[in-house]
């Protein structure tokens, strides 16, 4: 193969380049370290940004297509109190959505592009959102143990060293906990009030939700692609397998207080480690549905493309009715 000798200059200014591009990573990285929130016209890696933009997307991928389940409800909700806040629990994911992708579009990327990442299949969404709401204990159980990972993995993204996620995440954690405690209130109004057949329904929803929910906080440490270079940036504050743990010892007391049984005959509190051991999560499925072929995966991307799809006229309008604007102050201002 021909390789281009370089020049003495050449080779001068490659050496310079790097030198410089190695200091600047080196201060970038001692900025991580100090606890500095890094923000969208600091420089950065571009390893950096480009995990972010992976990162918040799909973060906001995940808010958005997290609507579908629960939306398929609102008109069934049992009582116009449920079906009220059950309304204001899925506007909230909308709007967790919009700051999410506003969050990403600091750090270079466009809402078109993220967008057409995710209907393209390019981009991911959390897998959770992939199985179906059969009956209306999934709304409460999707309150209690989705939005409760949720909140779990989100409140260590409140000190993310990138400015803008974190000033998201808080806002977004306060509302998570609004839907965390609004699904639990009404599981524990079907278990302590509720007929035969609605303490069932509960306990089969739980049996169906429990594993999708502890495989949201991703791959073994061990497994994870990223989680090493997320930690050293502080992206990633604590690891997928101790706030998967976390999540199981608040919820296995939850569970009880509840009156359900979690769907894991190896879950057991162990007094050396001074937490709860449980069952091996079924890798194999948790890959199948994060690779597309889960329950609703198909179903989901469809829904989503076709309301972009049927959105294109409200976009159109918008963009006209901008330009028209920017035209008219341009005039006014010659
Ligand atoms: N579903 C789909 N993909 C997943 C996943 C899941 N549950 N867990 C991990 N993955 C993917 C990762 O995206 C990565 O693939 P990629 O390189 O194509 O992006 C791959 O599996 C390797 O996993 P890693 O652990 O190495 O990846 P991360 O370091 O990114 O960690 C994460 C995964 C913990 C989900 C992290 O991305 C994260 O904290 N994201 C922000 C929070 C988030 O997205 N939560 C999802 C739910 S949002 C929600 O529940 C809304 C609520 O209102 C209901």
């Amino acid at each position: 193969m021909y390789t281009q000798s370089l020049s003495l200059d050449q080779e001068k200014k490659l050496a310079a380049d790097t030198a410089e591009e190695q200091s600047r990573e080196a201060a970038f990285q001692a900025r991580i370290d100090a606890g500095d929130y890094i923000e969208p016209k600091d420089w950065m890696p571009a390893h950096y940004r480009k995990t972010l933009v992976r990162q918040i997307s799909q973060h906001a991928h995940s808010e958005i297509v997290g609507m579908l389940p629960e939306g398929n409800w609102i008109t069934r909700a049992p009582s116009l109190k449920r079906k009220a806040i059950l309304l204001a629990k899925v506007q909230d994911e909308g709007g967790h959505g919009l700051y999410l992708y506003a969050a990403a579009e600091t750090l270079g990327t466009s809402r078109d592009q993220m967008l057409d990442a995710l209907h393209t299949g390019k981009a991911k969404y959390s897998s959770i959102f992939n199985y179906p709401t059969l009956t209306w204990a999934d709304v409460g159980v999707i309150g209690w143990l989705v939005d409760g990972a949720a909140i779990m993995n989100q409140v260590p993204l409140c000190r993310c060293s990138y400015g803008p996620y974190a000033r998201a995440m808080i806002r977004v954690c306060r509302e998570e906990s609004f839907h965390q405690r609004q699904g639990y209130e009404s599981l524990l109004v079907m278990m302590q009030s509720g007929t035969e057949a609605q303490k069932a329904m509960v306990q089969d929803a739980v049996n169906r939700w429990w594993w999708p929910s502890i495989m949201m906080f991703g791959p073994h440490d061990s497994d994870s692609l990223h989680s090493e270079q997320s930690m050293r940036w502080g992206i990633k504050r604590i690891s997928n397998d101790e706030l998967r743990q976390k999540f199981v010892d608040a919820t296995v007391e939850q569970a009880n207080v509840l009156g359900v049984t979690l769907p894991d005959p190896d879950m057991k509190w162990n007094e050396a480690r001074g937490h709860y051991d449980f069952g091996r999560i079924d890798w194999d499925e948790f890959w199948r549905v994060v690779g597309g072929d889960g329950p609703c995966n198909r179903e989901r991307l469809a829904t989503r493309v076709k309301a972009w799809d049927d959105g294109e006229w409200v976009r159109e309008a918008a963009l006209a009715h901008t330009h028209k604007q920017q035209q008219q102050q341009t005039k006014e201002a010659a």
